[in-house]
């Protein structure tokens, strides 16, 4: 609906009220035509011009003076009554306990307002202003959509008033069940108006979250400035106070008749909040005492992670992306040509693993404690998810992490939506464990996931009886309703998705009767394998899995391996640079992920593994990787759900191979975190390697210079030459488009620059040093400059 609204009252014309009158002017409403201009449109026919009008009630007659002048309100009144006539929306901007009076005199005025008159306040407590609504209405008036703006100042008053002080802000309407939707409508479009975000919560809900994310902070805020302040009386400790005590104390400089009454009007939620932070700061303070670093590690360790995620939270980014972002701008590598690949590292932990460990791990009996976990941002995701649903979870410290399992049913409600990052499988798998739960729950995710399909979890798990709303075309988010009885299921996956069947048998675990998954190719089965180390009784027969739902899981170690999809990089790096002599430690090596050991095998690569163990129902090796002259195959069908997300550096291995490689049926590709069919094209091209793409994959000319330069003979290679050009390429922030274009760097004639590099926290960080370590050359620096 469109906001045309045309007699406009706002009562109180503080802070919040002034600037919702300044936002309003600025989007337009209660401008005077321009009638010459207009008619020379011929948009404006003559006659009567309707024209919005802004009126303001305030008690003090300057402030009402002061919005005249700074031409927010047309006219105004210290009393409501004569500024009623004719109202189509009266907005309730007074403190929370003037909110009862104001009221009170309304309902004996209202009468004169318009016969569709929509009321709204904005007050920042709810359950008080609606008992004060029964009171002096006898009820709640179905026309009344009560709401409160998320935003704010410490400054106070009108000649503060600022048009953008809701842009991108929340603003939160609590209606009931007898509220009317047309004045819900046109509520929730006066603030689109202002470009604030609009969501909808209950009474009850709205006290609570904003007792502990806004009152409970200005409490602190006032009592500690307040605090120090006596203890100084010439305030002399201020002047040495650094730039930590101004951020957390900023909003001690608010309001404080605003402030008493938010606090007098919402005390049972702030109490209630405020218990919770003394026993926190009690633990704290006994940790302190009993010099107990390990505990205040935890907890800080915790907070900080949690604070990073609150802030890609705000901006819909990963971690990493953000602090970037907010510190410097997009990340960019510039990859020097050529370099070796020699020595022996370990790269960071499977990401696929990572994410399950702390699924499983949460709903387990018992602690469950992981090594080698992979710090990043993927699975801090899904780590910090859990955290948000009540599991105590400690760590990461170095690959090491310990849950607190909760339990099949332990889980809690989210405070607000999951958000996943960049994470498709946390978002997959989680979908399938939300679906069992006893709450709702929103999954979103950065502007990537946004774009990535999700009807391919959403449809089965509704035909388990699941209630699943997603965005236009099956895309995030996912809103996820609890208590659905859920039942087993009997499914053919349209498509090899190790996510999918993951998805399917972990709502399986809540379903009755058995959920039976039947996977076109080979997937990887780190699930049912976790599953079964977790003591639950996973089938397989041929290519279909089941399980039976209503078993439960018991904790137990875990061993992340390697990630193999992290290791094709150096493996590749080693396999197209002459001179290369790499082992890579402790790798996964799953027979549903060796898809890139056999195709890089095949291809001529000099690839052996040692020390082959299992470790917690994973096998592992040692791969060593020598420098061998590749030639271009055509990749098996049966290869490419084994390689899937090899590919971007499998193509760099095609690129530096004689011959043609030509990949079919990896559609798939096209909906990873970017289109990664169109994605390595387009930076093939660039590099001038000649590739011809179609619709489920693509052939790829290589060339294979490094023994045929002149000069060169078998046995004295030509180190030095290229096989293509550098150029500047694009990884539209998707991690593995970004690595693979730093490892062709290896055999380019000429520098090549990537952009929009910082996502490769999401599966590899520490990646730029491992690069450096093995003996590429490489810098990282901002887009911007
Ligand atoms: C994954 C499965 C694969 C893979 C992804 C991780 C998993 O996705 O590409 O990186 O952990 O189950 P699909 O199931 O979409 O093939």
């Amino acid at each position: 609906m469109r906001f045309e609204d045309s007699r406009i009252l706002i009562v109180g014309l503080g802070l919040i009220g002034g600037s919702l009158a300044a936002a309003l002017r600025r989007a337009g409403v209660g401008d005077e035509p321009d009638i010459d201009a207009e008619m020379e449109k011929g948009t404006v026919e003559i006659g009567p011009i309707e024209v919005a009008e802004i009126l303001g009630c305030d008690p003090d007659p300057d402030e009402i003076a002061c919005g005249i002048a700074m031409g927010l309100i047309d006219r105004g009144d210290t009393r409501l009554a004569p500024l009623v006539e004719g109202a189509t929306l009266i907005v309730l901007a007074v403190p929370v306990l003037a909110m009862r009076g104001v009221m009170a005199e309304l309902a004996g005025c209202l009468h004169r307002a318009a016969a569709d008159v929509v009321i709204t306040d904005v007050g920042s407590t709810k359950a008080a202003i609606r008992d004060g609504a029964v009171a002096a209405f006898g009820g709640l008036p179905p026309n009344l959509v009560l709401g409160h703006p998320i935003a704010g100042s410490e400054k106070s008053g009108v000649a503060a008033a600022n048009p953008r002080l809701f842009a991108r802000h929340k603003v939160i309407l609590t209606p009931d069940a007898d509220t009317d939707p047309v004045a819900l409508a046109r509520v929730r479009a006066l603030w689109e108006t202002c470009d604030a975000e609009v969501l909808e919560m209950d009474v009850a809900r709205h006290d609570q979250v904003l007792a502990r994310t806004s009152h409970l902070p200005h409490l602190l805020a006032f009592s500690l400035v307040d605090t120090l302040a006596r203890q100084d009386e010439r305030l002399d400790i201020f002047r040495y106070a650094a730039g930590g005590f101004r951020d957390f104390t900023r909003i001690a400089g608010s309001d404080p008749v605003m402030w008493r009454d938010i606090f007098v009007a919402n005390r049972d939620a702030v109490l209630a909040a405020l218990d919770d932070f003394e026993a926190g700061v009690a633990r704290l303070r006994r940790a302190i005492e009993a010099g107990d670093g390990d505990a205040m590690l935890a907890t800080f360790d915790r907070a900080s992670h949690a604070r990073h995620y609150f802030d890609s939270l705000l901006n819909q980014t990963s971690y990493q992306a953000e602090y970037q972002m907010q510190q410097h701008g997009k990340l960019r590598y510039r990859v020097s040509p050529g370099g070796g690949v020699t020595g022996r590292i370990r790269v960071p932990g499977d990401k696929s693993i990572s994410h399950r460990s702390i699924m499983l791990g949460a709903l387990a009996e018992g602690d469950t404690d992981v090594k080698g976990f992979l710090e990043g941002e993927d699975s801090l995701a899904t780590l910090q998810a859990f955290r948000e649903m009540g599991v105590a979870i400690e760590g990461p410290h170095q690959g090491r992490v310990t849950i607190h399992g909760v339990g099949m049913h332990g889980l809690k409600a989210p405070s607000g939506p999951l958000y996943v990052g960049n994470a498709g499988t946390a978002m997959r798998l989680f979908s399938g464990l939300l679906a069992g739960q006893a709450f709702d729950t929103e999954l979103t995710g950065d502007a990537s996931l946004t774009k990535r399909p999700m009807g391919r979890v959403a449809d089965p798990l509704r035909a388990m009886g699941a209630e699943i709303d997603t965005a236009e075309g099956g895309r995030p988010p996912l809103k996820i309703k609890g208590c659905r009885q859920l039942s087993g299921i009997d499914y053919a996956m349209p498509m090899a998705s190790a996510q999918v069947k993951s998805c399917l048998l972990l709502a399986g675990l809540y379903a009755e009767g058995q959920t039976r998954v039947r996977e076109p190719a080979p997937t990887r089965d780190h699930t049912e394998r976790m599953l079964a180390g977790f003591g639950y009784d996973v089938q397989r027969e041929g290519d279909t899995c089941w399980l039976q739902g209503g078993g439960k899981l018991t904790a137990g170690p875990i061993d992340v391996p390697s990630d193999i999809s992290s290791a094709t990089f150096f493996l590749v790096a080693a396999a197209i640079t002459p001179g290369s002599d790499l082992v890579l430690e402790h790798v996964g090596i799953n027979p549903t992920r060796i898809g890139a050991i056999n195709i890089l095998k095949q291809m001529g690569a000099d690839l052996e593994l040692t020390n082959q163990a299992e470790v917690g129902g994973e096998p592992v090796a040692d791969l060593r990787i020598r420098y061998a002259p590749l030639h271009g195959i055509d990749i098996p069908a049966d290869q490419v759900p084994l390689a899937i997300d090899e590919f971007p550096a499998l193509f760099i291995a095609a690129a530096n191979a004689e011959g043609v490689t030509r990949l079919r049926g990896a559609e798939e590709l096209r909906v990873k975190e970017s289109d990664r069919l169109q994605a390595m094209a387009d930076g093939l091209s660039v590099l001038g390697v000649e590739n011809q793409l179609l619709a489920d994959g693509i052939d790829i000319v290589g060339r294979l210079e490094g023994q045929g330069g002149e000069g060169a003979s078998l046995s004295s290679p030509n180190y030095s030459s290229p096989n293509y050009s550098g150029g500047h390429i694009d990884s539209l922030g998707d991690h593995r488009i970004a690595m693979a274009f730093t490892i062709a760097g290896l055999r380019a004639a000429e520098e090549i620059v990537i952009d929009d590099c910082a996502n490769v926290a999401t599966s590899f960080p520490g990646f730029i040093d491992l690069a450096r370590r093995v003996g590429l050359t490489l810098e990282e620096q901002q887009e911007a400059s």
